[in-house]
């Protein structure tokens, strides 16, 4: 006698089961496909983006040719400091993977340059000052690592001129130290 685990009455209703799991897993991946597979949410760059195809290539995953359609030669050295730009045009000549120094899907706020990623700030800067940006203020590429390499630019000038002179280089990094729970105003007796 041969052993099914199911009576054969109901291997119909199985068989209907998978085709609506199936159909139900088509219509999500055209609809919704950010939430059926996606690991996380887009960064804050490029939460716009709604098409994967923009940046991942069936079977390859991300590839920089993918990204280059957006970031190549031109939108460098229209829209970056030129150390930033050289460096990212040699890095496309050599066909360097995009993804050894930048992630995704960590989030909207999540910062997406490794190397990048300390932030002693919090969030807390990007609200306090309206940037959107760690490179509003650093230039961290010179070194990936651990230095900050603030910027001489007109948002460091103002926000050093904050602070009624707290705003010291060397005593400032840690802003929410002074800046507790987020607050901008601080009250003298503190
Ligand atoms: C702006 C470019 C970009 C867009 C748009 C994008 N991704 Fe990604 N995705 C990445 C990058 C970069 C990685 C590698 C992540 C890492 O190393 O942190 C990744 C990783 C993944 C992974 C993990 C497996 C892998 O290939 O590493 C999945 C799954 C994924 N993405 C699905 C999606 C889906 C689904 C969408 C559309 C809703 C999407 N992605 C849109 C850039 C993107
Ligand atoms: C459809 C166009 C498009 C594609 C494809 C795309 N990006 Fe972007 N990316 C943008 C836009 C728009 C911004 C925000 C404006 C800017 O900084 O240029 C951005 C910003 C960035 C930033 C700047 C973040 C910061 O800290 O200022 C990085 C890094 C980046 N993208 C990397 C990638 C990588 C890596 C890929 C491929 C996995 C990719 N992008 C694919 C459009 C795109
Ligand atoms: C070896 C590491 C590394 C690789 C590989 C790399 N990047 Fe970057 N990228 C960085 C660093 C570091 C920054 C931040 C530079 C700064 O201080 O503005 C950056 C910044 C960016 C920015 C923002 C530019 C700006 O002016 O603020 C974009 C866009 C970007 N990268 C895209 C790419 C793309 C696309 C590729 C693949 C072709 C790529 N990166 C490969 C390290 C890398
Ligand atoms: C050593 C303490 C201290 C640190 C650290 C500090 N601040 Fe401040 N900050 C102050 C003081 C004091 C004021 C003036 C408070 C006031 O006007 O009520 C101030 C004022 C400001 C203001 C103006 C607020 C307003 O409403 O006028 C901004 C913006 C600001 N800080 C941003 C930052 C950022 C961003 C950082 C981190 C990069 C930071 N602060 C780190 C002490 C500090
Ligand atoms: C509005 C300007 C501004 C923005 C935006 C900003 N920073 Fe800073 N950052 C500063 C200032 C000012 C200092 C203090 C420099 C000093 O003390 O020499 C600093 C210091 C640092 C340091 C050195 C910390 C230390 O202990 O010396 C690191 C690392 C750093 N920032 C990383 C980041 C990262 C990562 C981001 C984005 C998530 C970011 N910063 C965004 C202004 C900014």
């Amino acid at each position: 006698m041969r052993f099914s685990p199911l009576p054969p009455s109901s291997i119909r209703f199985v068989v209907i089961a998978i085709i609506l799991l199936l159909a139900w897993l088509a219509w999500g991946s055209v609809n919704y496909p950010e939430a059926l597979w996606a690991p996380g949410n887009l960064s804050r760059y490029h939460a716009d983006i709604s098409a994967c195809g923009d940046c991942h290539q069936a079977f390859q995953g991300t590839t920089a040719k993918k990204c280059t359609s957006c970031h190549n030669d031109k939108s460098f050295a229209a829209g970056s400091r030129p150390n930033v730009a050289e460096f990212h045009q040699q890095t496309i000549r050599d066909g360097k993977p995009c993804q050894a120094c930048h992630t995704e899907h960590r989030g909207a706020l999540a910062q997406i340059t490794i190397g990048a990623m300390l932030n002693p700030h919090g969030e807390f800067v990007f609200r306090a000052t309206g940037t959107h940006s760690c490179t509003a203020c650093h230039d961290f590429s010179a070194d990936l690592k651990s230095r900050s390499y603030l910027l001489d630019n007109a948002i460091v000038r103002h926000l050093m001129d904050e602070g009624d002179g707290a705003h010291r280089l060397g005593k400032m990094a840690r802003c929410l130290a002074c800046h507790g729970g987020g607050r901008l105003e601080i009250e003298d007796d503190d």
